[in-house]
């Protein structure tokens, strides 16, 4: 097992990534300061592994919540689902919500936790690989609103991440490279090496060897946690974490949500990033070239649907929560391993970008 901390003084955490771990009643159990735990999980994910973790904090006299799976249900709704299961089990403040599931059960659970009593004690168990390489680390909680999605929410930082990377064999492989997705935009921010270090390693993520998914899942939980620990809130640096998510989020609004998974999305929506930053002269065509060369080796699109078209796609995307005063900021790269927040591009290489995706051969 390898363990790393995210900083941030009173409220730091480890985050625990290994084999076994569900099973482990020293982890599971190392941050349940007393009171109830209680396992929120969904209809998937349950039937695989809920059982392992009520085992290992049976002392706890746990209880679960089993929710119904789908982005469709991060809602208001569901939310109160888990409200009344919890009043209903009279959980009292001493209570410790573990959430089990990917991304959407991650993220109503901790907003259930920054608001139940006014803020109860909870722990990440992310099964999916997106949301062990991001959903779970960083304390980014909420749910979606009929009118726009992760609207309503919290910053609230969990007590302990625990990863257990056997959960990931039973991962549908479209769920698999969009988690890769997130893996590589780690690289492609600020750390060149593991970039090199994913092309080398990408046959062996695809395989789901377990060795090399958990030096990807440890080395992108490192670099997420350094820039959580400089910058919790998003005031500034936090925002490199949305490479290829302004692109990205037109993208899975324009075509509807579901139609393509966020992480599908976000990697074309880098590859776009890439392509204006290479029109701005800012890096190599060869970079270019590696960068959509990596995704499509993840089984990641890198060109989105000509369906979407260029002026709806450019509306789309001047809804994006970067955005000052309906000025578009976007995260470009000054080189693979350094991404930049930026104004600093104009509108037609904006519009050249959308209407080709590509870089001409010739250029
Ligand atoms: P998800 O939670 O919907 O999980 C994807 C699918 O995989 C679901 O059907 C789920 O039931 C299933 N699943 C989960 N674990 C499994 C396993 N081990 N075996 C088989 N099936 C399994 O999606 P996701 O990609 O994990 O997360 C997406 C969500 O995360 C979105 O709501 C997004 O907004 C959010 N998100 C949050 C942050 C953050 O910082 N809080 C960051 C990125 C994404
Ligand atoms: N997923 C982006 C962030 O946590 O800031």
């Amino acid at each position: 097992m390898k363990t790393l901390e995210l900083d941030l003084d009173s409220r730091s955490y480890p985050i625990h990534i290994g084999s076994g771990l569900l099973g482990s009643k020293d982890l599971l159990c190392e941050k349940i300061t007393g009171g109830r735990a209680v396992i929120v999980s969904n209809t998937t994910v349950a039937p695989l592994y809920l059982q392992r973790v009520l085992d290992s904090v049976k002392d706890f006299d746990p209880v679960s919540i089993v929710l119904p799976d789908g982005e469709q249900y991060k809602n208001l709704d569901t939310l109160n689902q888990i409200y009344t299961a919890l009043l209903e089990q009279h959980c009292d403040r001493q209570t410790t919500l573990i959430a089990l599931g990917g991304g959407v059960i991650g993220d109503m659970t901790g907003f259930a936790a920054a608001s139940y009593q006014r803020g109860i004690p909870f722990i990440q168990v992310p099964t999916t690989l997106l949301s062990q390489v991001d959903s779970s680390v960083g304390g980014k909680t909420g749910v979606n609103h009929a009118l726009a999605k992760n609207m309503i929410g919290a910053f609230y930082q969990p007590k302990s991440v625990i990863i257990d990377i056997d959960t990931l064999q039973t991962l549908p492989d479209r769920e698999l490279s969009a988690g890769l997705a997130e893996i590589i935009k780690y690289g492609l921010i600020n750390d060149h090496e593991f970039f090199a270090w994913l092309e080398e390693n990408m046959d062996r993520l695809m395989a789901r060897d377990k060795e090399a998914l958990t030096e990807a899942i440890y080395r992108s939980c490192e670099n997420k946690a350094r820039i959580v620990a400089q910058d919790e809130k998003e005031a500034g640096v936090r925002a490199l974490l949305n490479l290829g998510h302004t692109f990205g989020h037109s993208i899975e609004a324009g075509l509807g949500y579901g139609q393509w998974l966020h992480g599908e999305a976000v990697a074309t929506g880098m590859v776009m990033a890439a392509n204006l930053s290479r029109r701005l002269k800012w890096i190599q065509l060869s970079d270019v070239e590696r960068i959509e060369t990596l995704i499509l080796r993840a089984n990641l699109p890198i060109r989105y649907p000509d369906s979407l078209g260029v002026e709806r796609f450019r509306s789309l995307m001047q809804l994006d929560k970067k955005n000052i005063a309906g000025h578009l900021r976007l995260v470009l790269l000054k080189g693979v391993g350094d991404a930049v927040i930026t104004t600093d591009f104009s509108e037609a290489l904006l519009a050249d970008t959308l209407r080709h995706g590509s870089i001409d051969k010739g250029d």
